[in-house]
């Protein structure tokens, strides 16, 4: 029996920082309202000319991580992507990362399951491992939400949230007993799949008939979202999914030396600190510096939480994340 670690972490985010002071100069907005609901205080915006795309990002924290896992690009044998923000409609990202870092022809796979994506892609991962199939996965995650928000006070309750940036892991099979991903748990219910959503462009909403058949004021090619809906099903979802991931593994939450929310919102990650009486040691924020990065979000925070020592050796890390479709999800592992 195989099981799978993390044996590399990297992270990209674009140099353009917007402040909130600096969306409150374009929309009717303000420093005060973003930071009270949200905690956000920044986040990256990439900028025309800077070279940045969904792919390029994901492929610079891809970099970062196997220099990290000290893993030869050639000794990857599966990627996983996860984005909602993707470069093209089709093919999926996936393939552009492999062509970016000139990989050998290695199965690409997409997942879009937008903040839970990076769990759900690590899940992914840790199956073909734990199989036997594959002893090096990689798995990014990377947005570009900028190009594609409404950057007016239209749209002011979802574009102060949203931040681009990418983040990545290589996944390795372990060697060590008890040690790496314990359990995931994925969840989705899509009942609710248009409460946070981007309707089009797709193939039932093409440019030209969401712009003929929509009044301006709801257009649907920008992203809705129900937000207090949206709020109370996170705060519900992510106890039970972190519940879950304890109970399989017979383990408290005062076991948990590091929780990894998806970063939604600084307000949802402090109502479950509290509710499972975690000390400002036991959970990573980074929303005040990136606002919400989807996908990006987890492996993002959980490169930085590393780098800051804050993860250790035989530590147990929880992820859990929500987002839409609605999907949630969790991962216990053992550092
Ligand atoms: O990652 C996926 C998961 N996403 C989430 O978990 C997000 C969950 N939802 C939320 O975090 C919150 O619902 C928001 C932060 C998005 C919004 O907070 P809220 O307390 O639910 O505010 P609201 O949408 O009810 O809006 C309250 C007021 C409204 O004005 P009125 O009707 O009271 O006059 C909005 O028009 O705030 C107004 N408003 C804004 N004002 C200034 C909405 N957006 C803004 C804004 N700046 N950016």
């Amino acid at each position: 029996m195989y099981t799978s670690r993390i044996s590399g972490l990297g992270h990209y985010v674009p140099e353009h920082i917007v402040t909130n002071d600096d969306l409150s100069k374009i929309m009717d907005t303000s420093d005060t309202w973003i930071q009270e609901r949200t905690g956000i205080k920044e986040r990256r915006h990439i900028k025309e000319g800077d070279g940045n795309t969904t792919a390029i990002m994901g492929a610079k924290a891809a970099r970062i991580a196997l220099e990290r896992a000290n893993v030869s690009k050639n000794d990857i044998e599966l990627i996983i992507f996860a984005t909602l923000s993707p470069d093209m409609y089709f093919p999926g990202g996936g393939v552009q990362i492999q062509d970016i870092l000139d990989m050998d022809t290695v199965p690409a796979l997409d997942v879009r399951n937008q903040c839970s994506g990076f769990i759900y892609a690590l899940s992914v991962a840790d199956q073909y491992i734990k199989t036997g199939m594959y002893q090096n996965v990689l798995v990014i995650g990377s947005e570009n939400h900028s190009g594609g928000l409404d950057m007016t006070t239209r749209g002011r309750s979802v574009s102060v949230i949203f931040g681009d940036g990418a983040g990545a892991a290589v996944v390795s099979r372990s060697t060590k007993e008890g040690q790496g991903i314990l359990s995931t748990h994925l969840h989705s219910e899509g009942a609710h799949a248009e409460e946070l959503v981007l309707m089009g462009p797709s193939m039932k909403n093409w440019v030209p008939a969401i712009i003929e058949e929509n009044p301006t004021d709801n257009i649907p090619y920008f992203p809705y979202m129900n937000g207090k809906l949206v709020f109370k099903n996170a705060v519900t979802r992510f106890a039970e999914v972190i519940n879950e991931g304890l109970q399989a593994n017979k383990l408290s939450s005062s076991d948990i030396d590091m929780l990894i929310p998806h970063q939604a919102n600084l307000r949802i990650s402090q109502f479950i600190q509290n509710k499972f009486q975690l000390s400002d040691n036991q959970v990573f924020n980074n929303i005040q510096k990136y606002g919400n990065t989807t996908a990006a979000s987890i492996p993002i925070a959980l490169t930085e939480a590393w780098e800051q020592d804050k993860i250790k050796e035989g530590d147990l890390v929880v992820l859990a994340a929500f987002g839409s479709g609605f999907t949630w999800a969790s991962a216990v592992m053992r550092w």
